[in-house]
Formats: structure tokens, sequence, C-alpha cells
């Protein structure tokens, strides 16, 4: 079932890092679906080729299963975006910034930036090295810095915004995740205070929080087997969340219905943080 009227983010141009795999593969290709034109960027070609195939074909797809479209005609084909891989890691500036400069060379411009690159593990906080702890500090939140950083002249140019890939992991203490939680707590905090810094250039920067969502590679890290189902009997909503549920709170959020949206974490996780302490 079709949520959004086609072509709510026709005209555009995303950046998005994790774009090959998992949430933000997803958040990329609905962002396709709603019209944007879309960089897939990660550190390995081999998940971004294929993601990137993968629209792109839906796309060509789309116009075949048509025959009466042709070339501008308005239909759903010529409002699907296409999407283009490049690779780069977010914890090197000038990958990053070849990345963008890829991007406004492929496109003409970018206008939304997602930062979903994360890396994540669980380990007690007594065993974590100073090098696990950092490297997920240098990922999430140093990478997310970075790609804002270098996005900037584009997205004040373009009046354009950034939505973060957050967490919920920090709102409580959760064991085996100090590193996540330090990074992601960061990324809350960069994602408030340019929201304020950046609000006067009409950029605006919010973040989607999701909680545990089923057939990723987060949960395949975080959740073993022999606990999934308690995890999901305390979700109030009482499911995990899909990919599709984030996809849905990021069009949302990139389009011009959130247009006075600026700052906000927008928790997606059916309740669960809240239900914590729940004795239901
Ligand atoms: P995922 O598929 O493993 O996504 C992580 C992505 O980050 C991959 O595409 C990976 O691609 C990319 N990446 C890792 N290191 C990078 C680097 N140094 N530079 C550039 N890209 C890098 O995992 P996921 O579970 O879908 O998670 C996606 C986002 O949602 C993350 O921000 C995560 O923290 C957040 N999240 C997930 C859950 C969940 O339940 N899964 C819950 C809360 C929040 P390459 O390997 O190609 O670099
Ligand atoms: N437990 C404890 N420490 C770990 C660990 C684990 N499971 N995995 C990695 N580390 C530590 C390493 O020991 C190393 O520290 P050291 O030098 O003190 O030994 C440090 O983290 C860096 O590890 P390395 O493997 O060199 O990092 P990398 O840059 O190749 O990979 C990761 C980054 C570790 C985050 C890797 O898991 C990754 O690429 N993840 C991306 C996908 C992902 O995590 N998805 C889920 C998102 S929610």
């Amino acid at each position: 079932m079709k949520i959004f009227r086609d072509g709510i983010l026709t005209g555009r141009v995303a950046f998005v890092t994790g774009g090959g795999t998992g949430i933000t593969g997803g958040v990329a290709r609905a962002l396709t679906e709603a019209g944007a034109h879309v960089a897939l960027v990660s550190r390995s070609i081999e998940h971004l080729e294929p993601a990137a195939k993968a629209i792109n074909d839906a796309r060509v797809g789309e116009r075949g299963r048509n025959p009466t479209v042709r070339e501008g005609a308005n239909s759903n084909a010529e409002m699907t975006g296409e999407a283009f891989a490049v690779a780069a890691d977010v914890r090197k500036p000038d990958e990053v910034a070849r990345a963008i400069s890829a991007t406004v060379e492929r496109f003409g411009k970018i206008d939304i930036v997602v930062n979903g690159a994360a890396g994540n593990f669980l380990c007690k906080a007594d065993e974590l090295s100073p090098n696990g702890f950092g490297i997920v500090v240098d990922i999430d939140l140093k990478g997310t810095f970075n790609v804002c950083r270098t996005a900037f002249a584009e997205l004040k140019k373009n009046r354009g915004q950034i939505l973060n890939i957050s967490a919920t992991l920090h709102y409580l203490g959760t064991p085996m995740q100090l590193h996540v939680s330090a990074a992601k707590a960061g990324v809350d905090a960069l994602t408030r205070n340019l929201a304020v810094e950046w609000g006067r250039y009409g950029i605006r920067v919010n973040a989607i929080a999701p909680g545990p969502i089923g057939d990723t590679e987060g949960m395949k890290r975080l959740v073993p087997e022999p606990i999934k189902e308690k995890l999901r009997q305390r979700i109030p909503l009482g499911r995990f969340g899909m990919i599709q549920d984030i996809e849905n709170a990021a069009v949302f959020l990139c389009s011009d219905a959130a247009n006075f949206i600026n700052g906000a974490v927008l928790v997606v996780d059916g309740g669960h943080w809240l239900a914590a302490n729940s004795l239901l």
C-alpha cells in the first residue's frame, strides 16, 4: 500500500551513508520511490552496487510495465529517482569530500543528507579496548560530523536538511553498549546543536531513533536468538520494528510536511524504551 503521494521528493538529491544495506538501504530506496535521486555511500562497493542496481532496475521496470509512458511524460517512472553508488569511509574526510563532489557532479546538487553509517558489537565495558570504543565513536559520531561539515556548503545553498540515524540505547544504561550509547548520545547532541546553528540558513537537522528492527545486521549482532522472544514481548506494540517503519518516518521528515520540524529526535520503537520498567 502506498502511504505517500507520488513524487513528494521529486527534484531533491540525497546523500545517504550506509545506503547499501539494512535500515539506511531501505531509507535510500524509499527516498527514490518518493522521487529523489540518491547517492548510496559506504566503504564497500560490493554493498553499494547491487543496491543501486536494484533501485535503477525497478525504475526501468516501472517504465517497462507501462508502455504508454513516454520520456518526459508525467508517470510514476518519471517520479522515481535514480541511485548512484559511491564508496567512501565516513572516518576519512578526504574520501567524504570526494563522494560529495562525485554526487554533485552526477546529480547537480545535494539537499538531503542521511547519516546511517554505523558500527556495533556487544562488549562489556571492562573488556572494551580504547580502540574498540574509539572505532564506534569514529564511525557513528565523528563520521556524522565529517559528512555534515563537508556537505554544509551544498545544504546551505539549497536550504537542505540532515537526517541522522540514532538509537534509544543511551536513554537508559544498556549493558555491553557503552561505546554505541556514547556515540549515539553524541549524535543526538550534534543534531540539536546543528539545528540551532544551521537553522538560520534554512537547514533542518533531525534524527530518527529506531528501536529493535527485525531482519537487520544490528539485531543480528546485538540480540542473541534465545532472548529475541523475551525482547519482543517487552515492546508495547507487540512486534519488532520493520525497516519500512523507519523508511516512512524518514520520507515524512525529509518532505515538506515536516517543514517546521528542526532539532527533533523521532523515536520509532513501538514504545519499547518507555516500557523498560513496565511490570505488565
Ligand atoms: P547495517 O546494515 O550494518 O548498516 C550499517 C551501514 O554502515 C552499512 O551499510 C555499512 O556499509 C556502513 N558503514 C559502516 N562503517 C562505515 C564507514 N566507516 N564508512 C561508511 N559506511 C560505513 O546495520 P543496520 O542495523 O541496518 O543499522 C543502520 C543504522 O540504524 C545504524 O546507524 C544503526 O546504529 C541504526 N540502528 C539500528 C537498529 C537495529 O535494530 N538494527 C536499532 C537502532 C539504531 P559498509 O560495510 O559497506 O561500509
Ligand atoms: N568485541 C570487542 N571488541 C571488538 C569487537 C568485538 N566484537 N569487534 C571489534 N572490536 C575492536 C577490535 O578488537 C579493535 O580494537 P583493538 O585494536 O584494541 O583490538 C577495534 O574494535 C577495531 O576493530 P576493527 O575490526 O579493526 O575495526 P573495523 O574498522 O575493521 O570495523 C567494526 C569496524 C568493528 C565496527 C565492524 O564490526 C564493522 O565494520 N561494522 C559495520 C556493520 C555494523 O556494525 N552494523 C551494525 C550497525 S548497528
